[in-house]
Parts: C-alpha cells; structure tokens; sequence
C-alpha cells in the first residue's frame, strides 16, 4: 500500500488527487491551510476507503515549512512513496500593480517549498533506497510567457523546467518526476487569483477530477510532462511553431480578458 503526500489537498484537484488515491486503496498524508476543510476530506475517506488519513495544517508559505511537515511525517514514523506539489496560487494583474508581499508568499509557495519538499523526499529516498514518484503541478502557463500573469507563469515555467530536469536525473534512482499541466479548470484558483469567476466557471472547462484523474495515471506511469486536454496540448506546441513574442502575446490577450480589469 502506497502512501502519498498531497499539499494542497483542503480543495480543486489536489483534493481530487487525494479521492483518486483513496479509491487505489492507498494512504494519505494531507496538507493545506484550512483544517476543517482537510478534516472533513480525511473522515469521508476514511470511512469510504478503510485507509489512513494524517491531515497537517500548514502555511507552506512560511519559512522552513517543507521542513517542518517532514519532520512531522517522520516522527509520526509514515513513510512517504508519492510526493505530490500541488498547492499553488496566480495573481491576474500587471506586474507594476501587484503587492510585492503577496508576489514573494506566491514564489514561496509556487517555488520554493515544492523545491525543499523534493529535496527532503529526493534524499530520504535514495538513502532508504525507496521507489519514490513525484508529482509537480505546474500548468499550460510554464510553456510561454504571460502578460497580466507574468510572475505566475514564471513561477510555472520554474516548475515546468525543474521537474523535467530532476526527471533525468533521478533516472538511475528509480524516482520518477511528473510535470502535470494544467489549462484552466474549474476550481477555486480563478477565486484565489484575481481572475473573473464566470470565464472560470465556464462549462466547457475541465473539472478538478477530469485533470487529477489524467494526471494521476501518468504520474504513476512516470511520465515526465502532462499536458491535460488536446486543445492545451496544441496550445503548449504554440511556442515551437511562432516566435516566442508571438505565443506571449497571445496568451497576454487570453489573460487580460480572465482578468477583473
Ligand atoms: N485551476 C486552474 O485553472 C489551474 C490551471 C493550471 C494550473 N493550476 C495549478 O493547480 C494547482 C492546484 O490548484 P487548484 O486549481 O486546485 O486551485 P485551488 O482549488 O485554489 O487549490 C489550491 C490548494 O492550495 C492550497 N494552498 C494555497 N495556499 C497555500 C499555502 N500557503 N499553504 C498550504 N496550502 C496552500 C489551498 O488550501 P488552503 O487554502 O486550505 O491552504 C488549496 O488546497 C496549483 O498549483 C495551480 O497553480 C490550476
């Protein structure tokens, strides 16, 4: 029985991610910030599944908090053999009027608590000579720059470019690294975002369980990038068939209309 770490998992796909695994009969440790939220997802599955749920409350944006769930998890003596970086946030908005404090809590988040966490489970692993499989959400955003969401889809293409790079290094390790991307779905990102909640709501987007369900499987298949949906996968070609400013720009447009500007 597998065990996964999923931060990010009190809602959108990290929670459907969590439900996927459940359902496999594996066991979970779950993070996020909103208890209730992580409490309530660790009893249905608890009850549904007959697996073991460990809920964590913690602000990944804080300093050393990669540090402090893993030491969590090893005093509570589990052993972790997925890792899944999903927790995230956006800010829809240009750069010159963005809150510098919320850009540098997105950077933690988005970059460097995903980084530290793989790093712990990286080196227990390869100690421990343990089969471990990472999952780092990233998003269509990582393949072009976007205008109106600039710092996000750098925060992404960091994602992007550190899971593919760990996933050839880590070859002879027997850990696998699976970048999932993403495009929009429906959850409550938009919300947390600053981006318009009726485009994200729209019913033609992909749901929380459409994208964890993709993602799920290839993670466990070791793919190393997962382009959910084939209008997404068309986009993310965009930037090998245009010049670069031309593929920016056009997700610049995409962007400024989600936005509440
Ligand atoms: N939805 C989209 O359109 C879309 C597209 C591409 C990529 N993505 C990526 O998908 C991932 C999951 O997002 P989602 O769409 O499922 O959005 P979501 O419903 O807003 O979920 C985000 C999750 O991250 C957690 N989180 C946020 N800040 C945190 C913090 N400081 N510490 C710990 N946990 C925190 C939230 O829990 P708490 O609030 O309880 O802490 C929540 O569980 C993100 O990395 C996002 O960038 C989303």
């Amino acid at each position: 029985m597998k065990t996964a770490l999923i931060t990010g998992a009190s809602s959108g796909i990290g929670k459907e991610l969590a439900i996927i695994h459940a359902k496999n009969g594996g066991n979970l440790v779950i993070v996020a910030r909103r208890e209730k939220s992580l409490l309530n997802l660790k009893y249905s599955l608890q009850d549904e599944y007959g697996v073991d749920v460990e809920v964590i409350v913690q602000d990944l944006q804080v300093d050393n908090a990669a540090q402090l769930v893993f030491d969590q998890i090893a005093s509570n003596n589990i052993t972790i053999d997925y890792l899944i970086n999903n927790a995230g946030f956006g800010d829809n908005q240009l750069f010159k009027q963005s809150d510098p404090s919320r850009n540098r809590m997105m950077m933690q988040l988005n970059m460097n608590a995903l980084t530290e966490l793989t790093h712990l489970f990286v080196s227990y692993w390869i100690e421990n000579k343990i089969c471990g499989k990472i999952m780092n959400v990233a998003s269509t955003a990582a393949f072009q720059a976007v205008p109106y969401f600039t710092l996000y889809a750098a925060t992404k293409a960091f994602v992007l470019s550190f899971s593919e790079g760990l996933s050839l290094e880590l070859k002879n390790d027997n850990i696998t690294v699976t970048a999932l991307c993403p495009g929009p779905t429906k959850t409550e990102f938009a919300a947390n975002s600053n981006m318009d909640q009726d485009l994200a709501d729209h019913k033609m987007l992909p749901t929380a369980e459409d994208v964890a369900r993709f993602g799920y499987k290839k993670m466990i298949r070791g793919q190393s990038v997962a382009v959910h949906g084939i209008l997404n996968k068309a986009g993310t070609t965009s930037g090998k068939l245009f010049p670069r400013k031309i593929s920016a720009y056009v997700a610049g447009q995409i962007m400024k209309k989600a936005g509440k500007h």
